[in-house]
């Protein structure tokens, strides 16, 4: 089983954005952290950073092709994005939405998510083991 992982805008920046926030892990460590845990798993993983919602969105629908699951991280895009949103319920790929840091324990605006309605499921609060949390019930629910 293949499995997308798509990080969204700003996650590049990981290792010195906000780090009281979003700790000192990079994007790099995340993604290997991800290589290893998919071949203890199984599981062949796909991670892929990008800044724009279009780009997204295309990566989103080409994911149908291949891929058996999706775990997305939609950062900022989580709380505004009717288009990813729309996206992720038309390729009907199993899908988990990640947060690093505990949305619901941050400012307003954070606790709404256009995501949440069409995802499996959504795991935040855990840091890097968000991701791995994720990549498990990827893993479970994939086909
Ligand atoms: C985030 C939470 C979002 O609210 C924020 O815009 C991000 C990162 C997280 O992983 O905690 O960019 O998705």
């Amino acid at each position: 089983m293949k499995i997308m992982v798509l990080h969204g805008p700003n996650l590049n920046l990981l290792g010195t954005r906000e780090p009281e926030v979003y700790g000192s892990t990079t994007l790099a460590d995340i993604d290997a952290m991800l290589q290893e845990e998919g071949k203890r798993l199984g599981v062949e993983v796909r991670a892929l950073q990008l800044n724009s919602e279009g780009a997204l969105v295309t990566a989103i629908q080409e994911a149908a092709a291949w891929a058996g699951a999706l775990i997305i991280n939609p950062a900022a895009y989580t709380h505004t994005s009717v288009a990813l949103r729309d996206a992720i319920a038309a390729v009907a790929l199993p899908t988990i939405e990640v947060h690093l840091s505990n949305v619901f324990a941050r400012e307003e605006f954070r606790h709404h998510s256009y995501i949440t309605p069409v995802a499996a499921g959504l795991i935040c609060g855990f840091g890097i083991d968000s991701y791995r949390l994720a990549l498990i019930a990827a893993t479970r629910m994939g086909t």
